[in-house]
């Protein structure tokens, strides 16, 4: 399992958009040229507004008459939507979670989204400043929750869980295979208060590596901590559920995913998605009422080898799309 790791180059308050040509293309099908300078006129959502990268160059592809809705539960998220939507009337913002993206829909009173982006994961901004608590490689407090007024800090949650939960979280979300070793240490270090005594605990925790190695040996403990905190792996379940339910017809989703735990729960869900359901062979009727609802906008998408020179967070990068055709 790869993912975004800590110590590339960019930093301060930047994200680069992945992908961000592949989204457009497949997303905003109707783009603005000199001949045809209509655009798309529909209702667009990016579930994952971040800094704006993508929501940016999306609405730069709607008509005058289209409209985004970005959303994010980060509220340090609020302050550069706020510059967008004082820029641009077509676009708006709302500080919620995936598994709230149905409600929201419903309070603005918004039916048929017309493509839906979601790019998961952490943000440029929260992993590369170090009081957000995400890095192994910065000091800082052992936070790591994207909305820091929700749930329990990753500190908070270290400090009270049993040894044999933080061994499973490590093993579930991180694929440690030392899990168990680093739940005995982080229990015996406890209370734990900053990331690198995290870190450091899990490098002495570990055998020592035998050869040069290519990633911190707190890259998977980390991973793990912050998609437990965050529920990452149910919000995604919800965000796609929710997403798929309410394009239009014609309407697409776009997910880009980070790690391997994340792309195969995007694979399954448009797999369920765009193939009819299983029957057992022993039943005489084969067809259900309920028929195929997306069709998948070819397989699965990677950064160019150009993407990867400028941008090397982008290297672990997946990129799916579906369609809604009923
Ligand atoms: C990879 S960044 C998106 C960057 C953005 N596309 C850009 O170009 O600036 C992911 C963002 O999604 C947000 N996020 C992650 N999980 C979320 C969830 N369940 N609900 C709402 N926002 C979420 C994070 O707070 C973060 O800001």
């Amino acid at each position: 399992m790869t993912e975004r790791r800590t110590d590339d180059s960019v930093s301060g308050d930047e994200h680069v958009p992945v992908l961000l040509q592949e989204v457009l293309t497949h997303l905003v099908r109707r783009a603005p040229t000199p001949e045809d300078p209509g655009g798309e006129s529909g209702i667009f959502v990016d579930a994952t507004f971040g800094r704006g990268g993508h929501s940016r160059k999306l609405l730069e592809r709607l008509s005058p008459q289209g409209q985004l809705l970005g959303l994010d539960r980060d509220p340090e998220a609020l302050a550069e939507a706020r510059r967008l939507a004082e820029h641009d009337p077509r676009f708006s913002f709302c500080q919620a979670r995936f598994s709230e993206l149905q409600d929201v829909l419903r309070d603005q009173r918004i039916d048929g989204v017309r493509g839906l982006l979601m790019d998961v994961g952490v943000s440029s901004p929260q992993l590369d400043r170090p009081e957000r608590g995400f890095s192994f490689a910065a000091q800082g407090p052992l936070d790591m929750r994207m909305n820091p007024d929700e749930g329990l800090s990753a500190a908070e949650w270290l400090n009270q869980a049993d040894e044999a939960e933080i061994a499973q979280v490590l093993w579930m979300y991180g694929e440690e295979r030392q899990s168990r070793r680093i739940a005995r240490a982080i229990v015996a270090a406890r209370p734990l208060v900053t990331t690198l005594e995290l870190a450091d605990l899990v490098v002495q925790a570990l055998p020592r590596p035998r050869g040069p190695q290519r990633k911190h040996p707190a890259t998977r403990t980390f991973q793990a901590v912050r998609i437990f905190v965050n529920e990452e792996s149910q919000e995604l379940d919800k965000g796609l559920q929710q997403g798929f339910r309410s394009l239009a017809v014609g309407g697409r989703l776009a997910v880009i995913s980070f790690h391997s735990l994340e792309d195969r729960k995007v694979k399954h869900a448009f797999r369920q998605f765009s193939q009819p359901p299983k029957m057992p062979r022993r039943l005489p009727v084969q067809h259900l009422d309920q028929e195929v609802q997306g069709r998948l906008i070819g397989g699965p998408m990677k950064p160019s080898l150009a993407e990867l020179n400028t941008n090397p967070r982008s290297r672990s990068a997946t990129l799916r799309v579906i369609e809604k055709v009923r």
